[in-house]
């Protein structure tokens, strides 16, 4: 290959993963106690239209995702290469136990109370360290990628070196809900989080998602370097409503194959 054909492939390398979170479709399904839509066929049509990987949210009362969808999602994504399935949630005995029965590449640790309307603030890795670092040491013996759910705050990183995560998903919600007002402000917090991170983890992976959409995605994603996935469900599929599953997977990935 000459140097100007390596340079093009370089280019064409996924910078960020697209991981849908699919739970809202869910909630629809679950409105009338039927199987409309089918979480399977359509978690299948975000594969086929490009999308990295599915990401599903079981809560305990399973208003979303339902913890039966695991292993249907489970055996969807082993027919795809090189994408994945990440499982999120509050680790609950319960959870842990079915998480790793069904083996998703990934679960994200998410410190939600069980009622939560959804997620809401990142782990306080100082108060929760011993429960983090044995079941992070649990999924891991069991291969499955760990990612804890973080605010973009220093200061609730402590002890982050005992928990020996393999990445944290930044919690977006601050930098979407100020992202109108001052997009550089709304950034800074996840900027001197991320140097902090890269500083003294180089190690851990970057994952980002909350109230992540198409208008804030790439300043998002300009800013801050390295990010390895982001999930989106609540705007994604808002967005479906107007341009259809498709066009909207499309939009996405073009924001985050930059
Ligand atoms: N990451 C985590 C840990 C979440 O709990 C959620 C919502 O379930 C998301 C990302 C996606 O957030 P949104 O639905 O706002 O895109």
């Amino acid at each position: 290959m000459d140097d100007e054909n390596i340079w093009k492939n370089y280019l064409v390398i996924k910078m960020t993963a697209l991981s849908v979170n699919v739970n809202k479709f869910a909630l629809v399904r679950n409105a009338r106690g039927a199987d409309l839509p089918n979480l399977i066929d359509i978690s299948n049509k975000c594969l086929d239209y490009g999308a990295d990987g599915i990401t599903v949210h079981p809560r305990p009362d399973e208003r979303h995702a339902k913890f039966s969808d695991l292993e249907p999602l489970k055996n969807l994504l082993s027919k795809f290469e090189n994408k994945e399935f990440n499982v999120e949630g509050y680790p609950s005995d319960f959870f842990v136990k079915k998480v790793i029965e069904v083996k998703p590449d990934q679960v994200t640790l998410v410190p939600d109370p069980p009622g939560a309307l959804t997620s809401s603030f990142g782990w306080d890795c100082e108060n929760n360290k011993n429960l983090l670092t044995d079941i992070v040491s649990e999924f891991k013996k069991n291969d499955i990628r760990v990612s804890i759910f973080i605010n973009p705050s220093i200061k609730t990183l402590e002890n982050l070196e005992l928990i020996q995560t393999d990445r944290v998903e930044l919690y977006t919600f601050d930098y979407a809900h100020t992202f109108n007002e001052n997009k550089e402000k709304a950034i800074k917090d996840y900027i001197g989080v991320t140097n902090y991170l890269k500083k003294e983890f180089p190690k851990i992976e970057l994952n980002a998602g909350h109230d992540l959409n198409l208008e804030n995605l790439k300043f998002f994603l300009d800013k801050i370097n390295n990010v390895k996935e982001v999930s989106i469900g609540h705007a994604l599929i808002c967005d479906t409503f107007e341009f259809g599953l498709q066009e909207t997977i499309k939009k996405y990935l073009t924001l985050t194959n930059n």
